[in-house]
């Protein structure tokens, strides 16, 4: 037996990580994790029932590889001969294998497709797989296992939640845009397209995501954007659509396309793309029967249909169940499955009281319950909007019975925060999983509607938007890594518990220290209830940006448009009235319990008050504080809570690898500053509108802040910014080259912290130094966009607005504070305030 490595590196930890293995690092455990239990390492394994190239192969090189990187030995292949009684051995195979070549397996009959049963004790572990995949899957969880130094003994079979647990990229195959070539993506672009029409020659990220979609258990991934590009379909790029399905196969993940409603017409020579027209139902069935020739286990189509521009059966007065079935006939001899999407609707008179694009999903599909084939599977958003902040459950959950239905998550962080804020996303997702529709009166929570277990369907499950990119981090940051993870563990499990998951994703990816596990979890645990603070609280939706790019705040964006997602503030009042009796009638699409409570303000909780209510901003919420208050409320807690993010951050130092640890500080840091940016906006915004003071004096009123324009100015000029409540005082300076701006402070000698806030658009990287006389503070750069993947602006606006902060400056009274900016490109060294920051003073 050979020595176990003296190991050096204290708690998993490796210098300078890029994050590209995500959670499978297989980082060395300290010897005084492993003492005692080194023996209980088998040093043989043996397989049963693999496949050439199949997923039991790639199990039993992921297990070598896993115990060679965790415990530095080496795991000899045994021999099939006696594989059933070596001892010191993981017998790994599917249970009809073990079966066969050993004896028979009681508890296999306990499993499901993709299942497993999996027992460890002391050095004799067993991975049975009801299919290949599932062994797989039990070998990541025995890696698992290892990783986090759980060396009990087990023995259990565990099974998926339901069989369909996708990935959806929004991938293009043309760059399209400033999106980049992936729609709402915030880590690089497409790992599969080149971005001029076809698939990459180099696709060698393509083995390496698979590796961590099996190692949560992702069945299937859909690679191309739902606003689909018929090209896709071509010779060409179906070759490269067959390579891409040759690379994930070891890895137990099927893949699919967005297919494009009207391709018989874009790329094939027909004038029609009705679904009932004979010539299309043959395009569709000669071109799925092309795909299947080449990719035989073609997981099957997702289809965005008639919405947001996207061609589909309603042109030709055809229904949506007309178009799903065309392609579910195509491709149900060879097994696949389509699923269609739920997010239809149509643009809205925004002058009509009771129009509401809540309504549209259960409008357009609930008729036609019943009408689906049963290979067509409606895939929902989790709410009836747009992936907000806080939504309720969509109520189309409710509404098909006979129809098999998918959720659909995002994990790209569209509207919260593009991966630039800290968002765990579990915890939001659990409000809807843990919904209960009361359907006929009884519970029916929305994680037992989408496993098909309240409606008795065997098809159903879940969908990631994940749009992975090229970035090493895979999504941008490597703590929004743990949505991914998470995403997975609740497809198999959606009972399971945030924190659970979240440190066992934790010690996977950053080690078994446990300040790191605390300060982790703890962050991760605040984060969606402070985004929801100082986004948009009380049910509102994320008061960003709809009309551009989703990111920083611009509630006015909301409104006075077709686009439905109103807030319906005015002066006096605020919310959207959903009721039956006087609003558009939404909260009568729940059945009659969830109806009736979300009827009634008294009966609705105050998180989703003005999602289904329209109230005067003085009125009082179940928490006895008006609807302005908390509002101005919310927005500072919010706040307040993300500024200790990067402090509790920065305490990691040692304790996470160099490269990772900077990477998060930095996002973090800027996360403080935006937060308060959102802050700010919010309040302005609904203190001018409703005219109702903050109680708490702080909205308006900012003591330690000295406005740009009210400075010296040298070479600057003063500009309006648009939307106003985006700069402080609503005004801002720039320069067309270089500028100061200068001012004589008055706060009394001490120890301050120094926030600058600025705006950092695109085309443009500026330069800024601040000088307390002539001492040089810092300098900065306008260069964001080079660091950060959100959706990037041209303008001064509330996503371009930045705030940096240098800590603990000695000033006098009297002294000068200079800034220098210097333009580059169409970014003009703008600047909006600054503040001089007394210890504990937020402002
Ligand atoms: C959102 C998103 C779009 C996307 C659409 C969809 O509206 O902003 O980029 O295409 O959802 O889910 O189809």
């Amino acid at each position: 037996m050979k020595p176990i490595l003296l190991l050096s590196v204290l708690f998993g930890l490796v210098s300078g990580e890029t994050g590209i293995d995500g959670w499978l690092r297989y980082a060395p455990l300290s010897s005084s994790h492993v003492k005692g239990h080194v023996g209980n390492i088998p040093s043989t394994i043996a397989v049963l029932g693999s496949t050439k190239g199949g997923p039991l192969d790639t199990a039993v090189s992921e297990i070598r590889k896993g115990i060679h990187g965790i415990f530095g030995r080496t795991v000899k292949i045994a021999s099939k001969k006696n594989a059933c009684h070596a001892s010191n051995t993981i017998i790994i195979g599917t249970v009809e294998a073990f079966e066969a070549a050993c004896s028979d397996f009681p508890s296999g009959n306990q499993l499901k497709e993709d299942g497993f049963w999996l027992s460890t004790s002391h050095n004799s572990v067993k991975i049975l797989g009801q299919n290949e995949r599932g062994a797989l899957y039990g070998a990541f969880e025995y890696l698992s296992m290892l990783g986090q130094a759980n060396f009990s003994n087990v023995a259990y079979a565990t099974n998926p939640s339901a069989p369909i647990r996708w990935a959806n990229q929004w991938d293009n195959l043309n760059a399209s845009g400033t999106h980049g070539s992936i729609e709402r993506g915030y880590g690089g672009s497409s790992i599969f397209f080149d971005g001029v029409g076809h698939i990459k020659d180099d696709l060698s990220r393509v083995p390496l995501y698979g590796r961590l979609l099996a190692s949560v258990r992702i069945n299937g991934i859909v690679i191309s954007n739902v606003n689909a590009d018929a090209t896709l379909l071509n010779k060409d790029n179906l070759e490269g659509l067959s390579e891409i399905a040759d690379l994930f196969r070891p890895w137990g993940v099927r893949v699919g396309i967005s297919l494009n409603f009207a391709s018989p017409q874009l790329l094939g020579d027909l004038d029609t793309f009705d679904p009932l027209d004979e010539s299309v139902v043959t395009w569709w069935t000669d071109k799925t029967d092309e795909i299947y020739s080449q990719i035989p286990d073609f997981v099957g189509y997702l289809v965005k249909a008639n919405s947001e521009g996207q061609p589909g059966p309603i042109t030709y007065n055809r229904t949506l169940a007309d178009g799903a079935n065309l392609f579910a006939k195509a491709v149900e001899p060879h097994g696949g499955i389509v699923m269609f999407r739920a997010f239809v609707y149509d643009k809205l008179d925004w002058n009509d009281w009771h129009a509401d694009r809540a309504n549209a999903a259960v409008e357009f599909f609930g008729d036609l319950d019943g009408e689906f084939d049963d290979n067509v599977v409606v895939q929902i958003k989790y709410g009836p909007i747009d992936f907000q902040v806080r939504e309720p459950a969509s109520p189309l959950f409710a509404n098909l019975r006979k129809t098999s239905m998918a959720i659909e998550l995002q994990i790209t962080q569209e509207y919260l925060g593009q991966q630039c804020h800290l968002v765990y996303l579990p915890p939001l997702w659990r409000t809807i999983f843990d919904f209960d529709m009361r359907v006929d009166g009884k519970e029916s929570k929305a994680q037992d509607i989408i496993t098909g277990n309240v409606f008795n369907r065997t098809l159903g499950g879940y969908a990631g938007v994940v749009n992975v990119g090229t970035n090493q981090t895979w999504l941008g940051s490597h703590l929004s890594l743990s949505n991914l993870y998470a995403f997975g563990r609740l497809a198999w499990n959606p009972a399971e518990d945030s924190v659970s998951i979240l440190e066992d994703w934790t010690r996977l990816t950053f080690g078994l220290d446990d300040g790191v596990l605390e300060t982790i979890t703890s962050m991760s645990m605040a984060s969606w209830p402070a985004y929801e603070n100082y986004s948009g609280n009380l049910g509102i939706q994320t008061l960003t940006d709809i009309l551009y790019t989703h990111y920083g705040p611009n509630p006015a964006s909301q409104d006075n448009n077709g686009w439905g997602q109103w807030t319906r503030a005015n002066g006096q009042s605020i919310g959207m009235d959903r009721t039956v009796s006087n609003g558009t009638g939404n909260a009568g699409q729940y059945p009659n319990e969830v109806a009736a409570a979300y009827e009634l303000p008294e009966t609705t909780p105050d998180n989703l008050m003005l999602w289904f209510h329209h109230v005067p901003y003085t009125f009082k919420l179940h928490s006895g504080k008006t609807v302005i208050q908390s509002f101005y409320d919310a927005h500072h807690k919010g706040a307040e809570t993300v500024q200790d993010f990067q402090f509790a951050w920065a305490a990691l130092k040692g304790k996470v690898d160099k490269e990772r640890f900077e990477h998060e500080l930095y996002r973090l840091r800027y996360q403080a500053g935006h937060s308060i940016v959102w802050r700010d906006a919010i309040n302005e915004f609904y203190r001018n509108l409703s005219g109702i003071p903050d109680e708490a004096g702080r909205v308006r009123h900012h003591p330690y802040r000295i406005e740009a324009e009210s400075m010296k100015l040298d070479g600057y000029s003063i500009i309006a910014v648009e939307p106003a409540e985006t700069a402080s005082n609503y005004t801002a300076i720039v320069t067309n080259s270089t500028g100061t701006a200068s001012t004589k402070l008055k706060f009394k000698d001490g120890r301050y912290d120094v926030a600058v806030n600025y705006y950092d658009v695109i085309g443009g990287r500026s330069s800024w130094e601040l000088y307390i006389n002539t001492r040089k503070i810092g300098t900065w750069k306008g260069d964001m966009e080079d660091k950060l993947g959100h959706a990037p602006s041209d303008f001064l606006d509330g996503h371009s607005a930045t705030r940096i902060t240098f800590r603990d400056v000695k000033i006098s009274k009297g002294d000068t504070l200079l800034i220098k900016g210097k333009a580059d490109g169409i970014e003009q060294a703008p600047l909006d305030y600054v503040a001089i920051l007394p210890e504990g003073v937020i402002d």
